[in-house]
């Protein structure tokens, strides 16, 4: 029986991969495109319905995940936020992220690390009552937008992450863990052992602050090499690290903290400071390039990592919302791929 599910499962999946054709700027009012075609490298497909067991639900996702190409399953260590797995699978909850009330910023999934996920798929298992939409943009238009200027500091400096850990005796202003504390994110009780093994990643450092905090800073390229094309393409975290985001929460319980010490922060690479004239015209470059997606419940979105940046809107309500991402891989190991595939 089981296996008659997955061959019909097979067969359906196979038979409707050009589903999201029908999906592109249409006058759908679930979409609403400011980008003038729809992104390369995005898929919306139906895999499962609502009357399934939750069980099934899971077996379907992972599935689907499978045959789209993932070759198993990525990581979330390094990663901005601890993540709990639904039970009975692999799928992860994207609720433990950015609360709801405020919007997910433009990111490449793990783009500060050196060994991202190439693919990245969400399924909406239940939609919010408001809100809760899923954006996308191009990365490629998104370059495009920007200053020559901008342009070439992008690729000449790159750009240096920096991420702040609280002691764990030091409570989060805000009671929510954007402040994570180096003991837990590290599995570490003894700060020398964290701070040299950060100390001992290429491109990494680690200093501590002096309320017993950790700060790691972690330089990267802003572009990285997509063998499918054969070229270098814009790939980062640059606005949903920089720390503007946390002017946007509540009361702005950190708007009397500088920038760099913000739970995350993003500089240029040589650690000069991006500028709010920079941010801002890189915010406005993703804002003119979203595409905004309401998933419908049973849909699955797959998502190429290193083509497409994504978000989402604020929302109220329960939301059930799960991500998968596939097995992680180095940024040399992309760049190896990209040159074999030059020399063919
Ligand atoms: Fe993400």
């Amino acid at each position: 029986m089981k296996n008659i599910f997955l061959i019909v499962f097979y067969i359906s999946f196979t038979f409707t991969t050009k589903i999201v054709n029908s999906y592109i700027c249409s006058d759908d009012s679930r979409i609403k495109c400011t980008a003038d075609k729809f992104p390369k490298g995005l898929t919306i497909k139906k895999v499962f319905e609502l009357d399934w067991t939750e069980e099934q639900k899971m077996k379907a996702v992972e599935k689907a995940f499978q045959l789209f190409g993932a070759k198993g399953y990525g990581s979330y260590k390094g990663g901005s936020t601890k993540r709990d797995k639904f039970e009975g699978g692999q799928v992860l909850d994207v609720f433990s992220g950015t609360p709801a009330n405020l919007p997910v910023i433009f990111h490449n999934e793990m783009g500060y690390t050196m060994a991202p996920p190439e693919l990245v798929a969400f399924m909406c298992f239940k939609r919010a009552e408001v809100g809760g939409l899923t954006k996308i943009a191009e990365n490629s238009r998104v370059l495009s937008l920007l200053s020559e200027d901008l342009v070439t500091k992008l690729k000449t400096l790159g750009l240096q992450y920096i991420r702040n850990f609280s002691d764990k005796n030091f409570k989060s202003p805000l009671g929510i863990p954007v402040y994570q504390t180096w003991q837990s994110y590290f599995e570490e009780e003894d700060i020398n052992k964290v701070i040299s093994q950060v100390n001992q990643q290429e491109n990494d450092k680690a200093i501590i602050l002096e309320d017993g905090g950790i700060q790691i800073m972690m330089t990267r390229p802003a572009f990285i090499a997509h063998p499918p094309s054969g070229k270098e393409v814009f790939f980062s975290n640059v606005i949903d690290y920089h720390g503007f985001l946390y002017d946007e929460y509540e009361d702005k319980p950190f708007s009397k903290l500088p920038y760099n010490l913000r739970p995350f922060h993003c500089l240029w690479g040589d650690g000069s400071e991006i500028t709010d004239e920079e941010i801002g015209e890189m915010r406005k470059a993703f804002d003119d390039s979203t595409l905004f997606i309401q998933l419908k419940e049973g849909e699955m979105m797959f998502i190429e990592n290193l083509l497409l940046s994504h978000g989402r809107t604020s929302y109220e309500g329960k939301r059930k919302v799960g991500v998968l991402i596939s097995p992680n891989v180095h940024r040399k190991e992309l760049e190896r791929q990209m040159l074999n595939r030059e020399e063919l």
